[in-house]
């Protein structure tokens, strides 16, 4: 089993009589691929330019500027809508091979319906992706990164069952414009971040129909289709306590289980404990019927197996223990999981990132093991810091998770052939706004030409790339 390290002795002969063994350390699997990522509404700026329609993200910026930490906005952002050969520019520079962003819905269809096309937003997704193919960069494109059409969210967002049969809409018209360009496709981002049961309800059944529209209609383009989910690593508060295992578990199956377990599991549908915990305290509640809802037969067979890979997004962990109720993270007290960040664990500028490299191997092999070893693809993965450009914090996150990576493949077996850092660019962090920082490259929001420099960090991850580029 010498291909399960990572390194490898090779036999090298230097034209004498001698043959000399060198131990040295292994590369990536062969066509491993290094990406990076953004998002439409988090860079691009040009919030109301050239026809498009408000979205969600505009509309509350606007309308409730304390909601942001610094009261800032994504209305110019990096300027990437403008910036954007620049920034494909460094991103070959720091050796990606490919990019992944996404596409404003209300920049195609201002009101979110097909109703109304809107070609100069077409075209400037048109522009960049030739520019990054001209530039030797793979296109990967997400449809849905959380910046829905302010129409739409006025029928109710995903909440309304209808935003299954517009979100179809519109990745028909993005599959037959640029199919035969792009080849790997994200359908919706961290589902989990979204929102409620119900609306991951919708959520997955509109993944399921991009899905199946794309095998159905555009198979001839031969793209890859997944939709990515983010999760913790859990470990046990204590690893020999029984109960402490169990919790682990509940905590990820109510978490990545949640939308993972309808797609991936052979069985599909919602994992069997959030399934009982949830139907049992609705009853207990009084209630006729269960707050986690229930797939028709028919839905089940037709949202799994939707993925043509695991797209994972993951940046940290959590201790688990058993809980009440009430100590329960909000978005599920059924769980009964009392989840902490160990105190050993080190900071970033984010809350809820702390640094847990051993974290992202377990989880690798959490997934490997659960859904029955799928090819994983590590959509986002990064750190952030506040407004550094010597930023040794991301390059220690980077070298720790990338070797727990290394492991996971080598040692493990995990089939992870690809890997993304969030993000090329700091950007506009949501409610965090320009607070957190998750950059490989620096960029001065205050200047009017959002002046990008590079940090420590995107000379490291150069050298990382190109070491583990010669393949073997
Ligand atoms: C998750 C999201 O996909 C992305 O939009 C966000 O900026 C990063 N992770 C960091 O929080």
């Amino acid at each position: 089993l010498g291909w399960l390290s990572s390194s490898v002795t090779t036999h090298v002969y230097d034209g004498s009589n001698s043959v000399f063994l060198v131990e040295r350390r292994r590369s990536l699997p062969k066509g491993f691929i290094f990406a990076t990522s953004t998002a439409a509404y988090q860079v691009e700026g040009a919030w109301n330019a050239s026809g498009k329609g408000e979205n969600i993200w505009d509309q509350m910026v606007h309308t409730n500027p304390g909601f942001i930490a610094d009261r800032s906005n994504g209305d110019t952002a990096c300027n990437s809508y403008n910036l954007y050969k620049d920034d494909i520019k460094l991103i070959k520079d720091l050796g990606f091979r490919m990019y992944r962003f996404s596409i404003s819905w209300s920049r195609v269809l201002p009101d979110g319906t097909t109703r109304q096309i809107n070609e100069p937003g077409l075209k400037y997704y048109d522009d960049l992706i030739n520019e990054l193919i001209s530039q030797g960069i793979e296109p990967m494109v997400t449809l849905y990164h959380w910046d829905l059409p302010v129409a739409l969210q006025n029928m109710g967002g995903w909440l309304n069952r209808t935003i299954v049969d517009y979100f179809q809409d519109y990745a028909d018209l993005i599959f037959a414009r640029f199919g035969s360009k792009v080849k790997w496709w994200i359908t919706i981002n961290e589902p989990f971040s979204i929102e409620t049961i119900w609306q991951g309800h919708n959520i997955l059944k509109a993944h399921a129909r991009a899905f199946r529209l794309y095998k159905a209609k555009y198979w001839h383009h031969g793209g890859k289709l997944s939709i990515s989910l983010d999760s913790t690593a859990a470990f046990p508060k204590n690893s020999s306590n029984e109960e402490d295992v169990r919790s682990c578990e509940r905590y990820m199956q109510f978490q990545l289980g949640w939308f993972a377990h309808p797609i991936f599991s052979t069985y599909g549908d919602y994992p069997a404990v959030m399934r009982d915990l949830i139907d049992n305290n609705s009853a207990r509640e009084g209630r006729n019927f269960s707050r986690l809802p229930y797939f028709t037969v028919k839905e089940i067979e037709q949202i799994r197996g939707t993925f043509d890979f695991f797209a994972l997004n993951h940046y940290s962990s959590r201790m688990c223990t058993n809980g009440k109720r009430g100590q329960s993270p909000s978005w599920s007290r059924d769980m009964e999981v009392y989840a902490y960040f160990n105190a050993s664990w080190p900071p970033s500028q984010s809350s809820w990132l702390k640094v847990v490299p051993e974290g992202f191997r377990k989880l690798l092999n959490w997934i490997n093991f659960e859904y029955n070893e799928p090819e994983i693809f590590v959509t986002e993965n990064g750190f952030s810091d506040y407004n550094v450009l010597d930023d040794q914090g991301r390059i220690n996150y980077l070298k720790g998770y990338l070797s727990e990576m290394e492991k996971a493949i080598y040692e493990d077996g995990c089939n992870v052939t690809g890997y993304t850092v969030w993000s090329v660019l700091d950007n506009f962090e949501w409610r965090a706004g320009y607070t957190e920082r998750f950059g490989l490259v620096h960029v001065d929001f205050e200047s009017p030409l959002k002046t990008r420099t590079k940090k420590a960090s995107a000379a490291f991850i150069k050298d990382y790339i190109e070491a583990n580029s010669a393949w073997i």
